[in-house]
């Protein structure tokens, strides 16, 4: 059995429900995207896969939009953030460093036997 959707070559989370942004204010977020890729010709199932989902578990530092499979986050997602990100990242395939969201590096254990 053949999968009938093609294999994109980017996949798009956008947290759109959780503490981090209001409802209205992810959906303006998201007609924003939504018309960045149509403009840049994105908007198809071979180049992108888009979802707004609920919460990407980091709501201190959103809005959030993830990029798969770079595994890139960025951070407190504004309109001109969303230009720079599908005008350089989507399409030049350049990660933006500074609107990046980083996991603090983790602490080595104390106390371990
Ligand atoms: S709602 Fe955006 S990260 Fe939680």
């Amino acid at each position: 059995m053949t999968n009938p959707l093609p294999k994109p070559k980017y996949r798009l989370l956008l947290c759109g429900r959780g503490e981090c942004v209001a409802r209205a204010q992810a959906l303006r977020l998201e007609t924003k995207l939504l018309a960045l890729l149509a403009q840049h010709g994105l908007d198809n199932p071979e180049s992108i896969r888009y979802q707004l989902v609920n919460c990407l578990n980091v709501c201190h530092s959103g809005p959030i939009l993830m990029v798969h499979p770079d595994g890139v986050m960025y951070r407190q997602v504004d309109e001109a953030g969303l230009r720079r990100i599908v005008e350089e990242h989507l399409l030049r395939g350049q990660p933006i460093a500074e609107l990046q969201y980083h996991l603090p590096p983790l602490q080595p254990r104390r106390n371990v036997r």
